[in-house]
């Protein structure tokens, strides 16, 4: 029998993933070419696709922190929209009830791995 069940594929070690520190790399989504964004919060990794909800821009593309000032939110560096960490949840009014879009990640010894059904890492 065969599995249909795609196997974990790594992206980075845990260490190139410090806390409010991000790493960013790339993928196919739903078979489209994108780049996604690991951030670190209160010790837990997350990935989104690297893609503010206000307009098409990275979050990262003004600067490389993407995090607030207080380190609680994830902030869009073109025009600071914030983003709740764990959901990817936008803070912003204007952007009310618009989520980054979330990837499956999991991390485990030592290594922070795509399990994503709709995405994978190009060789
Ligand atoms: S493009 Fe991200 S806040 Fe405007």
């Amino acid at each position: 029998m065969v599995s249909t069940r795609r196997a974990a594929t790594p992206i980075c070690a845990s260490d190139s993933l410090p806390e409010h520190g991000s790493f960013t790399f790339r993928l196919l989504y739903r078979g489209e070419p994108r780049e996604a964004i690991l951030v670190r919060h209160r010790g837990r990794a997350y990935g989104y696709l690297n893609q503010c909800v206000h307009m098409p821009k990275a979050l990262d593309c003004e600067h490389c922190n993407v995090f607030d000032e207080t380190g609680e939110f994830i902030r869009c560096s073109m025009h600071g929209f914030t983003y709740e960490p764990a959901s990817g949840l936008c803070q912003s009014e204007i952007c009310a009830g618009k989520s980054l879009t979330q990837l499956k990640i999991d991390e485990r010894d030592g290594l922070i791995y795509l399990v994503d059904k709709r995405a994978s890492i190009p060789d």
